[in-house]
């Protein structure tokens, strides 16, 4: 009964892909020698660069407190890009990287900006740049406030108002710690910037599986009509890694994973998967219908907070065969902390669509295996007229749309296995986007940025979208502050804390296994 059927076969139409260079502008990292510009933003870049969209006239300047010059900056980037596995290199890598230029100076101090401001003009003449720029903040947070304060009382964030040229800044996140810091940055940065200015970044949103969500649900009828309370059962939205804190204790200890995974990603997915249809794929008609929806959420009951709200913390345990040790014993974190490494929450939706159906989140480090998805589980035929069959051993219909690492969709419905009697089958019809596209797909922050050099707000989270995700996870900080309990143990390389399942099986449900 429970063997499934997988089978293969998409077609799509021919597709063509027009890409336009991108408007010239140069781009200021804050944050430079960090591994976030290393890792992801240079390669994104660069990449760009390679697909010949970046004009002439395009630039970086790397800011950071160590001190280096551009050639040595060039060769620390030249050597992370070699490192990456399917890394580039070769000519257009030399090339780009005489692009890339290095400023050294302290964040705080009036003085860097100003020579900040001078190294700027000099490099926009030398590559006859308009003065278009992006500064993004891939800095510690707490430097967001103060660095574009300064760059405020400078001058450096106004635009002309005959538009000749603009100013843009990219906010990575935590965008605050909780709600009422969130709004204190807000206000703060909106007293040198305008909302259009700002680009608060969710990487999630970059990858092509969680847009893909968009135009599944809004560009197809089939799915629609289906697509509330009468005929979804519930939603599992699951992002699981296999890495542990790494090196980022530091931050990780101050964050946790309700601050680091649920604030943003998982209720950005949350929202895409159940808002309404936007009546227009237009930055700000998108960001309506998904503060409306994150304003919906049932705000959890403090009193009851462990009935909807789970969270765990990895202990020593193997992954992939290796052992690993647990979260107190990484280097950084303190024997006693109670930090979170997982979190699993059982959220509901108060609005007509959703009501009664239950959405259970699960997000974890240290965790048995490397996958992203969204799965809606349908509910069951309301009658069966195969009587040979248990309706006990009828299952649902499936769809889960894959995130990563094999990203695509399947469904899977019943089907009649072959032969004389009435025996059912689950079948999978599967798609995944590399046999069908035949390319890898690109890295979710070579999309955002493009986006951003191209002034299109729609994956970027907007201030309301922030305040409500923080609106409504803040009580939970708080109660777990006040608890001081510690999160419940689970073994590295598992499923979670024991605890999770209890969300579900409060129900009659449980969680979607994601074994390999
Ligand atoms: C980041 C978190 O935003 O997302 C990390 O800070 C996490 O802790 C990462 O590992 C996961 O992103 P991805 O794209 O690897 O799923």
């Amino acid at each position: 009964m429970t063997d499934i059927i997988t089978h293969t076969h998409v077609s799509h139409g021919d597709f063509h892909c027009v890409e336009s260079r991108l408007e010239p502008c140069s781009l200021v990292i804050f944050g430079a020698s960090g591994d976030l510009t290393v890792r992801k933003l240079v390669p994104a870049l660069l990449s760009i660069f390679q697909r010949g969209l970046q004009p002439e006239e395009f630039f970086i300047l790397g800011c950071a407190r160590s001190r280096m010059t551009d050639e040595q900056f060039r060769g620390k980037l030249r050597l992370e890009l070699k490192q990456q596995a399917d890394g580039p290199a070769g000519a257009m890598t030399d090339i780009f990287l005489k692009r890339c230029y290095y400023l050294a100076g302290d964040y705080p101090e009036l003085e860097f900006y100003s020579t900040l401001g001078k190294k700027l003009e000099e490099l926009e003449k030398r590559h006859s740049g308009p003065g278009n720029r992006i500064y993004y903040l891939s800095t510690p947070p707490a430097l967001f406030e103060v660095i574009v304060s300064r760059l405020g009382a400078l001058g450096m964030t106004a635009e002309p108002g005959d538009g000749s040229r603009w100013v843009r800044v990219v906010v990575e996140k935590p965008f605050g710690r909780d709600l009422p810091s969130a709004m204190e940055l807000d206000t703060r940065l909106a007293r040198v910037l305008k909302e259009n200015q700002v680009y608060r970044i969710d990487h999630y949103l970059g990858k092509e599986t969680v847009q893909n969500l968009l135009m599944f649900r809004f560009a197809n009828v089939v799915f629609e009509p289906i697509w509330n309370r009468r005929y979804v059962d519930n939603v599992q939205i699951t992002v699981a890694e296999t890495l542990g804190v790494e090196h980022r204790a530091g931050y990780f200890e101050q964050a946790g994973q309700l601050r680091d995974m649920f604030q943003n990603h998982m209720m950005q997915m949350l929202a895409l998967v159940a808002m309404e249809p936007p009546s227009s794929f237009d930055a700000d008609r998108v960001r309506d219908e998904k503060v409306k929806l994150l304003r919906s959420v049932r705000p959890f009951d403090a009193g009851e907070l462990g009935r909807s709200v789970v969270r765990g913390q990895y202990g020593p345990g193997s992954v992939g065969g290796t052992g690993v040790p647990g979260y107190c014993q990484e280097e950084g974190v303190s024997p006693e902390s109670r930090v979170e490494t997982y979190v699993a929450a059982k959220i509901m939706l108060d609005n007509w669509r959703w009501q009664g159906v239950p959405f259970y989140l699960r997000s974890g480090k240290r965790l048995a295996r490397r996958v992203s998805e969204i799965a809606v589980t349908f509910k069951t035929v309301p009658h069966l007229m195969f009587t040979e069959v248990n309706p006990e051993h009828l299952m649902s219909d499936v769809l889960v749309l894959n995130i990563q690492p094999e990203e695509g969709v399947s469904l899977t419905v019943q089907a009649k296995r072959p032969g004389p009697k009435v025996q059912m089958t689950p079948l999978t019809l599967d798609f995944h986007y590399r046999s069908v596209f035949g390319r890898s797909l690109p890295d979710a922050y070579e999309r955002l940025l493009m986006d951003c050099i191209s002034g299109d707000q729609t994956l970027f989270i907007r201030h309301d979208e922030v305040a409500a995700a923080w609106g409504l996870l803040t009580p939970v900080l708080e109660a777990w502050e006040e608890q001081q309990a510690r999160p419940a143990l689970y073994p590295a390389g598992g499923w979670g804390p024991g605890e999770a399942d209890d969300l579900p099986a409060a129900d009659n449900r449980s969680w979607r296994r994601l074994e390999a």
